[in-house]
């Protein structure tokens, strides 16, 4: 592990590399095994979704519903930790990956932790959005690792909340197309997630004066990461961390 804190590492100068989902290219999305491969290849870190399972615990899931990556169907959120703990979700991607479970963000945290930075996006409906951020926050807590999180999310309203229950851990706001996004200048944070289509050279000036580090989604093309590292983008999400480690190594 290069860094100790996502501070450090994202004040190193650095181009790092975060694994999108893990290693979402050659394993199961948001699965314990997509994010050992992420480590395994070389990733600083690991971006991942959560979401509130119906008894409210924190699963780590990309979509809202369980029908793209597992064996179940319906909303996550109209099953128990449980109930989606029956379901498999490593099968859809190959049988290599049979038997992976949608994880719980306690178990990435006990399963890579120490050995990975962690992204954390949280994925929630409006009305949650409070018990959803405690969640998250206790779990950080917990597991001692607000020195080496951060969270992000596309609601800037889910993003004020955390901040106020939660301020020594690092925020970034994901947005689409446009960066004026003037709902946000009431909201402390320390990163801009932008597409990476969004930054060429006047948006890297821009978040500069703004004080803003960049983490840039979702880079999978290997002239386009140098051409991102040349431009001073701190971190780059990608599918595939091997892939892209080895282009910056000679770029
Ligand atoms: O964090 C970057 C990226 O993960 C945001 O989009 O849909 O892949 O969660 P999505
Ligand atoms: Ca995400």
């Amino acid at each position: 592990m290069r860094y100790s804190s996502m501070r450090e590492a994202m004040e190193a100068g650095e181009t790092l590399v975060f694994g999108h989902r893990g290693a979402m290219a050659s394993a199961p999305m948001n699965t314990l095994a997509s994010f050992q491969l992420a480590y395994e290849q070389g990733a600083d870190g690991i971006e991942l979704d959560v979401h509130f399972s119906k008894d409210q615990q924190l699963v780590v899931l990309h979509d809202f519903t369980v029908d793209a990556t597992t064996t179940g169907q319906g909303a996550a959120s109209d099953f128990t930790l449980a109930d989606l703990k029956r379901l498999d979700a490593g099968s859809w991607f190959s049988p290599t990956f049979v038997g992976e479970t949608i994880p719980t963000l306690d178990e990435v945290f006990d399963s890579v932790g120490d050995k990975l930075l962690m992204n954390i996006e949280i994925k929630s409906r409006f009305a949650e959005s409070e018990a959803l951020n405690r969640a998250v926050a206790d779990c950080i807590g917990r597991h001692q690792m607000a020195e080496r999180s951060l969270v992000s999310s596309f609601d800037p309203k889910l993003l004020k909340g955390f901040g106020v229950i939660c301020p020594d851990v690092m925020m970034g706001y994901l947005h689409p197309p446009g960066r004026a996004v003037a709902w946000m200048n009431d909201v402390a944070h320390e990163a801009r997630h932008p597409w990476h289509e969004e930054i060429d050279a006047a948006y890297m000036t821009w978040a500069a004066k703004a004080g803003y580090f960049v983490n840039a989604w979702t880079i999978n093309d290997t002239e386009r990461a140098c051409a991102l590292k040349r431009l001073g983008v701190n971190c780059l999400i990608t599918d595939d961390p091997a892939l892209i480690i080895a282009a910056l190594e000679s770029c």
